[in-house]
């Protein structure tokens, strides 16, 4: 063996997919054809350099000093597997993973995270796919390899691995491309409040160029104004300077920075809700999205980054109008060819590129103009070269174009079809008669249009009616979907739009299918085309039959035990163009609209859009005939949408679905309906009612042999039944539910009863089996990205612990919900941590804390919850806590009890969360030392307080008659004294000084936690 490399090395992992089958399938010949696996790999390593470091059954473990050669050693590799004559015809499928870092030399090899990462990294891969990391990908530089590209994958979280990994995989002619979404754990979950950095930004794949000096303005204006707008016509690069000052000022925002692209968003009342999903908050409360979104983001620093917003300007304006006085750590970075005129808004003016200076020639490179050109050609033609006599062209070509990038790229396109000087005459002909049309736009505006207008012309016929079909989509688009809103075959006129620099090449998606791009103002070119053409209904009309198309595919995998997280991904791809096509059938189909939201319910219900998808769904159930199959359907998912947020209307959804069978053969739909309408009842307070209809419901979906229906008719007897403690009932129910075959059931109905057994087993003492259950449960809930559920199954470990007196593990647990609670803003998960932190802290003696918190569990539950609901026992759980609170006030006596429920019941949900995590941060019996505080001033920690209250700057400043900017500053020089940058930091901060400071919240005297 040669000397191995040390530094920096490039690791490769592969193995055969699906070896067993292939062991199974080919019996005594596998042997042959593992042998013959081997051999052509160590071929290759062995010409590329690559250093053998283990060898196991199928797989390879092989070392690189340069990761180039990796790259070109994997290529030569699966040619080579590729072109092999396999014994009995087999399909020997190899998938490889790279990854480079610094392992440590250690014996005879490497040992260190970075050699397990990129173990897992291959893992991810497809037989016959090559993948490879960001630092791989970074070491092999630009330009690739010959023949070799790169598609970026997105960012994965993998297993036992932290920080989520940016996956690429390699393309080259002869290599397989098409595979489906990599065996990760999925892309990163979106986080707001553990998660810095920049989220939901697309990789982009062309260079970035000059700006230095507009980009230290922007990221300056942002230090100085809570709302930044940048403006500019179309092209001018509004968006891409946003994405660049996103990474730039990343750090100064301790919650990361947040992209929501509205540019596919068409109604103004659905910003809220585009931006609640852009930083991945489900609202559970039945409240409107932007004050879900408010009380959120209130102890958050973010950097909202809005694009594209022009053309809801209005809405924009509202929402920062909300946004920003409600959370003042937040701050909004716009793109729009207008500003939103919002108090605190400064506006950036966008320039164009730099430009060469009258007369410069080659040496012209220095402009910024110039470089773009420069760059988009070589691009489109590997042989450009800026010679003097190209250079001068060049220079008066982009200035011709007054250093409009889009208008530059789209000329640079054309570069190698008609060289630098036809291409300037024929721009001069085109600006000559647009000049002639319209005067009185400025220059700026005619230099786009007229090379928009120039690069049109230049397509064929079919390609033109290609670019005006796909106008017709709000965001990315797949080829299949081009085809069916453009016809069959307009692949080629496609991938030709994309050599014009008239779509942006494919990026992968959340679902990782590679999706195209038109720019904004190149859609609006295409749709005014569309329009004038007089096809836009027939393009509207098809792309509707697209999203119906996905929708109906991607709930029937939804449906399924196994298909849930595929099919949640693809709906979150389509998003905008599935939203687009619902609203336009809103208009046009009422029919389409119904079945369109019907097939879109069970997704916004997983996702927690549960507002947003109820508003939907019950206007497009308003054009049915009422009692039709449809609209009982929409009556089913609209009972459903409300389940949690607002049962009473739920209840009269589920019992419309039931009169309207009155008198018809049953159907599935029915015993679902009354299962749903069984948990209601609970859910009402009428237990024996309850009872009765799961039973009905039951029978009717066994008869029927609807295993769904049965699912939740067993889920809700056993809840109806634990209600009432009958555990050995609810136990029964739910073992039922475990018998029925799990794949023909979803995903989330078998997590929800695999916890309510969980459950059930803990209160009658089968620890050990209840773990195993609520183990599988948070498995599964974690794959498949269900956040909710992964906070549920959390609480009932949290409960099994408490159960088995294991506290430190249960307040372990409490932790990890309230993080959920951070990241998704759902309410039901606070109210339920709230109500088991009661027994917790009873359970630890600390009497004190179990009534505020119990005071904290009524005031968030009736803030968030049942908002007035009739239903709503006030205050709820008196009786079911009745022994630790009347404990709790015997210990404490009536004075401290008043106070400890005065303190609980004033906490807003942000509050109650940050004491919450405060409560099973300390061990019990020592009070947390604030080792900040006494570095404050009296002054500084009566801001501290006010901030824990829920107070914003300016009512802080009204209080205390001083200054927004004066709280402000204060506020700064707290945060640099305690090291504590946000909102929730400082909150709980206060409730540690809370808790020792005399006089604060009603405490009097009282200082030791313990009781
Ligand atoms: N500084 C730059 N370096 C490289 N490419 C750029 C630069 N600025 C803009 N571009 C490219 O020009 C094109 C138009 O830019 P962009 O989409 O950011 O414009 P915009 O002002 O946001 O337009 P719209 O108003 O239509 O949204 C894009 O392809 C973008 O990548
Ligand atoms: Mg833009």
């Amino acid at each position: 063996m040669g000397e191995l490399p040390t530094g920096t090395i490039t690791m490769l992992f592969s193995d055969i997919e699906g070896s067993t089958a292939l062991l199974r399938g080919l019996g005594d010949r596998y042997g042959e054809a593992l042998s013959a696996q081997r051999a052509l790999l160590r071929a290759a390593f062995s010409s590329f350099g690559g250093q053998e470091m283990g060898t196991e059954g199928d797989s390879f473990f092989v070392v690189f000093g340069s990761a180039r050669d990796a790259v070109r050693c994997c290529v030569a590799a699966q040619r080579a597997l590729d072109a092999h004559d396999w014994p009995g015809g087999a399909a020997v499928r190899v998938r490889m993973g790279l990854h480079s870092g610094e392992p440590i030399r250690h014996e005879e090899g490497y040992i260190g995270l970075d050699v397990h990462r990129a173990a897992r990294i291959a893992a991810t891969a497809h037989g016959g796919q090559v993948v490879l990391s960001e630092a791989t990908r970074l070491l092999v530089g630009s330009p690739l390899p010959a023949g070799v590209s790169l598609r970026d994958l997105g960012f994965h979280r993998l297993k036992d691995i932290e920080a989520p990994e940016r996956i690429y995989q390699l393309t080259a002619v002869g290599l397989q491309e098409q595979f489906p979404p990599l065996k990760s754990l999925g892309p990163p979950v979106p986080t707001v409040g553990v998660t810095p950095g920049v989220h939901g930004f697309p990789g982009v794949l062309t260079s970035f160029v000059g700006r230095s000096a507009e980009l230290a303005e922007v990221a300056e204006l942002l230090a100085r104004y809570r709302m930044v707008t940048v403006t500019g016509p179309g092209g001018m690069g509004k968006t891409r300077l946003a994405g660049e000052v996103a990474q730039r000022v990343a750090d100064r925002f301790a919650d990361g920075v947040w992209l929501a692209e509205l540019a596919g968003v068409a109604d103004p009342g659905l910003v809220p809700a585009a931006v609640a999903v852009a930083l991945g908050i489900q609202h559970s409360g039945g409240g409107p999205a932007l004050a879900a979104l408010a009380e959120v983001l209130a102890a958050r620093q973010v950097l909202l980054v809005l694009d594209n917003c022009e053309h809801l300007i209005d809405a924009v304006a509202g929402l920062c109008g909300t946004l920003l006085p409600a959370a003042d750590d937040v701050r909004v970075l716009a793109t729009s060819r207008e500003p939103a005129r919002v108090g605190g808004e400064a506006r950036y003016r966008l320039p164009p590129l730099g430009l060469p200076e009258p007369g410069q020639g080659a040496e012209a490179g220095g402009s910024a103009a110039v470089a773009l050109f420069a760059d988009r050609a070589r691009h489109a033609d590997p042989h450009f070269t800026m010679s003097g006599e190209t250079g001068s062209a060049v220079a008066r070509l982009v200035s011709r174009l007054d250093g409009m990038p889009l208008a530059i790229e789209l000329a640079a396109a054309r570069v190698e079809a008609l060289g630098v000087g036809p291409l300037l005459d024929r721009l001069d002909g085109q600006f000559s008669l647009l000049a002639g049309t319209d005067r009185l736009a400025p220059a700026r505006h005619r230099s786009l249009a007229a090379t928009v207008e120039w690069s049109y012309q230049l397509l064929s016929e079919e390609e033109r009616r290609v670019f005006r079909r796909v106008s017709v989509f709000p965001g990315p688009f797949t080829l299949e979907a081009a085809e069916v809103v453009s016809g069959a075959g307009a692949g080629a006129a496609v991938l030709h739009l994309v050599d014009c620099s008239l779509l942006v090449p494919p990026r992968a998606g959340p679902d990782g299918r590679p999706r195209y791009l038109m720019l904004e103002t190149l859609r609006a070119y295409g749709a005014g085309r569309l329009a004038e053409a007089g096809e836009r209904p027939g393009a509207a009309a098809a792309l509707t039959r697209h999203a119906l198309q996905v929708a109906g595919q991607a709930t029937a995998g939804l449906e399924t035990g196994d298909g849930e997280v595929a099919a949640a991904r693809w709906l979150d791809a389509e998003d905008a163009t599935v939203h687009l096509a619902l609203g336009w059938a809103l208009e046009h189909d009422p029919d389409a609209a119904l079945r369109l939201a019907i097939a879109l319910a069970p997704w916004w219900l997983l996702r927690g859009r549960w507002a947003t998808g109820y508003r939907l769904l019950a206007e497009a159930a308003g054009h049915a005939g009422e009692d039709g199959p449809q609209w009982c359907a929409a009556q089913f998912w609209l009972g459903l949408l409300t389940a949690a947020s607002n049962v009473t209307t739920s209840f009269s959804h589920l019992t419309g679905v039931r009169d309207a069978f009155a008198g018809r053969a049953p159907e599935p739909l029915l015993a679902r309906a009354l299962a749903w309408r069984a948990g209601a009842l609970a859910n009402l307070g009428r237990m024996a009612e309850a009872a009765g209809e799961g039973r009905h419901a039951l029978a009717l979906a066994r008869e029927l042999g609807d295993p769904p229906g049965e699912a939740y008719a067993l889920y809700w007897l056993a809840t109806a039944a634990a209600y009432v403690g009958s555990l050995q009932d609810a136990e029964a129910w739910m073992r039922q539910a475990q018998r029925i075959d799990q794949a023909a059931i979803s995903g989330w109905i078998a997590r929800h009863c695999t916890i309510a057994l969980a459950r059930v087993l803990g209160e009658i003492g089968e620890t050990a089996e209840a773990q195993r259950y609520c183990a599988d449960a948070l498995a599964l809930a974690r794959q498949a990205g269900a956040l909710y559920d992964e906070g549920e199954c959390l609480l009932t470990m949290a409960l099994l612990d408490l159960y088995a007196g294991r506290l430190p593990e249960a307040r372990a647990h409490v932790r990890e919900v309230i993080e959920l609670y951070g990241q998704t803003g759902a309410s039901l998960l606070l109210i339920n941590c709230l109500e088991l932190c009661v027994g917790l802290c009873a359970a630890a003696r600390r009497w004190r804390e179990a009534i505020t918190v119990w005071a904290a569990f009524a005031a968030v539950r009736r803030a968030t919850w049942v908002q007035g609901e009739s239903q709503a026992d006030d205050p709820p759980g008196e009786d079911e806590f009745r022994e630790p609170l009347d404990k709790a006030r015997e210990a404490l006596g009536p004075t401290l009890a008043r106070a400890a429920e005065e303190r609980g019941a004033a906490m807003t949900p942000a509050a109650a969360a940050g004491y919450v995590l405060l409560l099973v941060t300390e061990e019990p019996g020592e009070p947390a030392a604030a080792p900040e505080l006494p570095r404050l001033s009296a002054r500084e920690r009566e801001l501290v307080t006010l901030v824990a209250r829920g107070r914003t700057d300016a009512q802080i400043a009204a209080q205390l008659s001083i200054s927004v900017r004066t709280v402000r500053s204060r506020l700064d020089r707290i945060r640099a004294k305690t090291g504590s940058q946000r909102r929730a930091d400082l909150t709980r901060l206060a409730l540690q000084a809370g808790l020792v400071l005399p006089g604060r919240f009603g405490y009097a005297t009282e200082v030791s936690l313990s009781a």
